[in-house]
């Protein structure tokens, strides 16, 4: 068991390193989902509450050169972080050095600061991100106890995470509120279901979620498959996919999985189909019958009911990837009424593994009908595979 930040005593004028995943979409410069800024405030407000002296840190992207900096700088998120939290929150546009030392020096007790990208230190040599040894010490210096509170990068190990974590010093290192819902959540889901458990796997590719769906299949009642990866199952399964996307070399794999699996793997039983892949193409649903010049980008309405039977009665559900183009409106409907289904459900644990469909029910306003939602993306899916977390079996135990 690991420590959580309430085991690290009272942090009155401590100063407390605390690693955030505020690794946010952007667009011209403007934040379009703050969800993962306004899920790290309990820890947050807890440490501030308590009288600590907060120093956050966090990656914004992937920072290669020199030239990256200028669209990679937290500036935004650090006003973000400033609204949603009421307060100041100082800014020290460096990762290192004389300014930002002396900034965490003047701090008092319930203050907060942020410091610039940990992956510009990646320029010239990747320090952040290959966990330079020195990196990791130099951070753990800066504070007294180290929280960490990025679950969404708790499958890396950098230097602002296990680093620190390993240079903080014996028992002074712990995970915040979110990380711990997260484990919560995802992993009480995963490892002690409460059944019947419903799995719902969608995205394009059969190889990204291998994983995921091995790990699902044994331990879920139901796994439905949707979304494009869909299509290299039904080729398995013997049928037409016209153009529709297909991982030739998975079908030998997806056939395997139909032939052990078959009475728990619920497949979609009509298609949505174009002759060209954009919005505004013309439409129709297959069945069982898609053309050679037809591709599919959606589950149809049939599937839709299909897998709204399968998940009455689910205990715990599990959904992670759309079920076609949702980002194209003309194809989203198959997404849509999953999510509705899914958030309909009473007395049912629920939660949104991250990534693309997190995005795509917050975005459709079902956000507080979910038991919860993943910030996670790849450490989402690393943690339902069954993978340990380095970001957090780093920190200390009990
Ligand atoms: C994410 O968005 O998945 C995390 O912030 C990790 O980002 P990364 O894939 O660039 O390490």
């Amino acid at each position: 068991m690991k420590k959580s930040i309430k085991d690290l005593g009272n942090l009155q004028g401590k100063t407390v390193l605390m690693r955030v995943d505020f690794n946010v979409p952007l667009k011209d410069g403007v934040i379009t989902n703050d969800n993962r800024i306004t899920a790290a405030l309990p820890t947050i407000n807890y440490a501030l509450e308590q009288g600590a002296k907060v120093v956050a840190f966090t990656h914004l992207g992937r920072v290669k050169e020199e030239a990256d900096k200028a669209s990679k700088t937290v500036a935004p998120v650090v006003t973000r972080l400033s609204e949603v939290l009421g307060k100041e929150v100082k800014f020290v546009p460096q990762t290192r050095g004389a300014e930002l030392e002396g900034a965490v020096k003047a701090l008092s007790n319930g203050e907060i600061l942020m410091f610039e990208n940990t992956r510009f230190e990646d320029v010239g040599g990747k320090k952040e991100s290959k966990n330079d040894p020195e990196l990791g010490k130099y951070w753990a210096s800066l504070g007294d106890v180290f929280v960490n509170d990025a679950f969404g990068t708790a499958h890396r190990a950098h230097a602002s995470n296990v680093g620190i974590a390993s240079n903080v010093g014996e028992g002074n290192s712990a995970s915040g509120f979110l990380v711990e819902k997260e484990l919560k959540f995802i992993g009480g889901a995963v490892d002690n279901p409460v059944k019947p458990l419903v799995a719902i796997i969608g995205g394009a590719k059969v190889s990204d979620k291998i994983a995921v769906i091995e790990n699902l299949l044994e331990k879920a009642d139901k796994v439905i498959i949707g979304g494009g990866m869909a299509y290299t199952f039904f080729k398995a399964a013997g049928k037409e996919i016209g153009k529709s996307l297909c991982e030739n070399d998975k079908v030998e794999y997806a056939s395997g999985l139909l032939a052990k699996f078959g009475d728990k793997i619920v497949l979609p039983i009509d298609t949505v189909v174009v002759k060209e892949f954009s919005n505004d193409a013309p439409s129709r649903v297959a069945t069982n019958d898609i053309q050679s010049d037809e591709e599919g980008l959606d589950i149809g309405p049939a599937s839709v009911e299909l897998f709204k039977e399968t998940l009455q009665g689910a205990k715990t559900v599990i959904w992670n990837g759309p079920m076609g183009v949702f980002e194209l409106p003309n194809f989203a409907k198959g997404t849509i009424g999953v999510c509705e289904a899914i958030a309909n459900l009473e007395d049912a644990t629920t939660i949104i593994g991250g990534g693309d469909s997190a995005t795509a029910a917050i975005q459709l306003g079902y956000a507080d009908k979910f038991s919860h939602i993943s910030t996670g993306g790849g450490a989402s899916l690393e943690y339902l595979e069954g993978k340990v977390l380095p970001g957090i079996e780093s920190l200390s135990n009990k």
